[in-house]
C-alpha cells in the first residue's frame, strides 16, 4: 500500500504573519471549514500565546472542526505551551507545535543563548507539551541554516522527550532542492531514533523554490509531512503553496508514489475565499488556481485541446473546482434555493441570521445585476460585515458626481457605532471623493499603502472588488468589498479596513 502523505496547512497562522493578512476570527473560522472539507489533516490556527484575539481564533475553530487535526504554534517555554493547550482543549484531534532557533547566528543574536541552553529549552518544553498532548511537533527555527551536528543532537533529544513530528524549516528561503532533499536525509540517516517520528518539511518562497525544496525533502529526504498555506500567503515571498503540492503529488503519482487525504475539488474555493479574505489577490498566471492557469490563448494550443485534451493539459480544471463561469442563481430564486446553493459552493453560514444578511444581500445584487455568478455569491459572504457582530462602521448611501471639467464631489451616509452620519467631499475622483468624505468624520489618520480593483468575473457587468489596505501606528490591515458600482466597492473596502484598524488585536511576532 502506498504510504501516506499528510498535508500541514499553515495559512492561518504563517500565512496570517504576513503583513496586511491579519484575519478576524470569523475568517478565520470560516477559513478553516474550507479547509476541512478539502480534507487537510492538520490545521495550524494560529500562535494562541501571541494574543487574546489569536488565542480567541484558534479555540474557536478547536471546538467547531471535527475531521482535522486542530494545532497551536508555541515558543519553546511553559507559558505559550500551556495557553496552547488551554486553547486546543475542545478539539477532536489537537497537537502543539513548539519551536526554537538552532542556527548560530539566531542563537546569538536573536535569543543570545548558548547552543546547550538552546538544547535544554528544547526538551524541556517538549517533556513540558508531551504532558498535555499526545501529538507534539517540533520545530528547529532556521534549522536548515543550523549546524548538522547540532541538529542532529537537538532532534534526537526532542525525539527522545516524545516529539511525533520533527518539522525542519527553511525559515529564509534559502534552499536548493537537491541541497535541501539530501539535508533532510542526512538528519534522518544520522539521528539514530529518527523513526519515532514523523519528518515533515516547511519552506519559504524567497527563491520562488518552495514547493521544489519541499517536493525534494519528500522525495529526495523522505519527510511524510509537508507544510503549505493556501495561494501560498505568507511572509515576504510566502510558504510553500498547497494547491502546487497537492496537484504535483498527484499528477506525478507515478513518481512520488504517495497518497494524500485531500480532496482537491475544493481547492479553487478555498484559495478564492483566502484571497477575498485578506485582499492578497491570486496573480492570473498562478499554477493551478491563477485565471489563466487552464487557459489556452494560442491558437495551436486550442486546436491541439480540442482534438486531444492531454495535448496541453496535465491536470483536468474541474478536478480542482474550476467550472466554466456557470449562472448560478436568478432575480426570482428563493431563500431554500440560496441556502442549498452556499451549502454546494462549500460556504457554511454561522447562523439563520448571516443566511438572511447575504440573502438579502443576494436580492439587492439581483435587481442590479441580471446574472449572479458563483464569484458572486462567494464575494456576497465573504466580508467580515455578514456575521451578526456588531461592526464599527457600516455604510449606508453613497451619492457621488463626476463630470469632465467638474470637481468630482460625493456625499456619504454610513454608521458610526450604530449610529448614522453624513459627510461630503470634493476630490481628485469620485473614490477619492468617498474616501476622503470618510476620513472627514472618522480621521483615523491611517496611510493608505494599497489600492486595488478586480472585476470579479471578468467583464464589465461584472462586479467590483476593491482592497484597501491601510497603515497606521505600526499596524497594516486589508479590507475588500464588492459591488456592481466600483465607488460603492470602494467604500465598503475602506470602511471594512478601518473596522479591522479598530478591533485592535496586537500580537507579538511568531518568530520573536
Ligand atoms: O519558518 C519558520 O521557521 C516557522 C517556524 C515557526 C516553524 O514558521
Ligand atoms: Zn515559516
Amino acid at each position: 500500500m502506498a504510504e501516506k502523505l499528510v498535508i500541514f496547512d499553515t495559512t492561518l497562522r504563517d500565512g496570517e504573519q504576513s503583513p496586511g493578512a491579519s484575519m478576524t476570527k470569523d475568517e478565520k473560522v470560516r477559513i478553516a471549514r474550507q479547509l476541512e472539507r478539502l480534507k487537510v489533516d492538520v490545521i495550524e490556527a494560529g500562535f494562541a500565546a501571541s494574543s487574546n484575539g489569536d488565542f480567541e481564533a484558534v479555540k474557536a475553530i478547536a471546538d467547531v472542526i471535527k475531521d482535522s487535526t486542530i494545532c497551536s504554534l508555541s515558543r519553546a517555554n511553559d507559558r505559550d505551551i500551556s495557553r496552547a493547550a488551554e486553547a486546543l482543549k475542545g478539539a477532536a484531534s489537537s497537537r502543539i507545535h513548539t519551536f526554537i532557533a538552532t542556527s548560530a547566528l539566531h542563537m546569538e543574536k536573536k535569543l543570545r543563548m548558548t547552543p546547550e541552553q538552546v538544547l535544554e529549552q528544547a526538551k524541556q518544553s517538549v517533556r513540558f507539551a508531551r504532558n498535555l498532548v499526545s501529538d507534539v511537533e517540533f520545530s528547529p527555527e532556521d534549522g536548515y541554516r543550523s549546524d548538522v551536528d547540532f541538529l542532529c543532537r537537538v532532534i534526537e533529544a526532542v525525539i527522545a522527550e516524545g516529539a511525533t513530528t520533527i518539522n525542519v524549516p527553511d525559515t529564509v528561503g534559502y534552499a536548493i532542492p537537491e541541497l535541501y532533499g539530501n539535508f533532510i536525509k542526512t538528519l534522518r540517516e544520522r539521528v539514530p531514533n529518527a523513526d519515532k517520528a514523523i519528518w515533515s518539511v516547511h519552506c519559504h518562497n524567497d527563491l520562488g523554490l518552495a514547493a521544489a525544496n519541499s517536493l525534494a525533502g519528500v522525495k529526495i529526504g523522505g519527510a511524510r509531512q509537508v507544510e503549505c498555506t493556501i495561494n501560498g500567503l505568507g511572509e515576504r515571498a510566502g510558504n510553500c503553496s498547497l494547491e502546487e503540492i497537492v496537484m504535483a503529488i498527484k499528477t506525478r503519482k507515478d513518481y512520488f508514489g504517495l497518497e494524500m487525504n485531500i480532496d482537491p475539488q475544493h481547492i479553487l474555493a478555498a484559495s478564492r475565499m483566502v484571497s477575498q479574505t485578506t485582499g492578497f489577490v491570486v496573480q492570473p498566471n498562478k499554477a493551478v488556481v491563477g485565471a489563466n492557469a487552464f487557459a489556452h490563448a494560442s491558437g495551436i494550443h486550442q486546436d491541439g485541446v480540442l482534438k486531444a485534451r492531454d495535448t496541453y493539459e496535465i491536470m483536468r480544471a474541474e478536478d480542482v473546482g474550476w467550472s466554466a463561469n456557470k449562472i448560478v442563481l436568478g432575480k426570482l430564486s428563493g431563500r431554500n434555493a440560496f441556502k442549498q446553493r452556499l451549502q454546494e459552493l462549500g460556504v457554511q453560514l454561522e447562523s439563520e441570521g448571516e443566511i438572511n444578511v447575504a440573502f438579502a444581500r443576494f436580492k439587492e445584487l439581483a435587481d442590479r445585476k441580471s446574472e449572479i455568478f458563483e464569484e458572486d455569491i462567494l464575494a456576497l459572504v465573504s466580508d467580515e460585515s455578514i456575521s451578526q457582530e456588531k461592526e464599527q462602521f457600516g455604510f449606508v448611501s453613497l451619492s457621488q458626481r463626476s463630470e469632465t471639467g467638474e470637481k468630482p464631489f460625493a456625499e456619504i451616509v454610513f454608521t458610526v457605532g450604530g449610529h448614522e452620519v453624513k459627510s461630503s467631499s470634493e476630490g481628485n475622483g469620485p473614490v477619492d471623493a468617498s474616501l476622503k468624505a470618510i476620513e472627514a468624520k472618522v480621521e483615523s489618520g491611517a496611510e493608505m499603502v494599497l489600492y486595488a480593483v478586480n472585476a470579479i468575473s471578468g467583464s464589465t457587468e461584472s462586479q467590483g472588488e476593491v482592497t484597501v489596505r491601510l497603515q497606521n501606528s505600526g499596524r497594516v490591515v486589508n479590507g475588500v468589498g464588492a459591488d456592481p458600482d466600483i465607488v460603492v466597492a470602494s467604500v465598503k473596502a475602506y470602511l471594512s479596513a478601518l473596522n479591522k484598524l479598530h478591533s485592535k488585536s496586537e500580537r507579538v511576532a511568531a518568530q520573536g
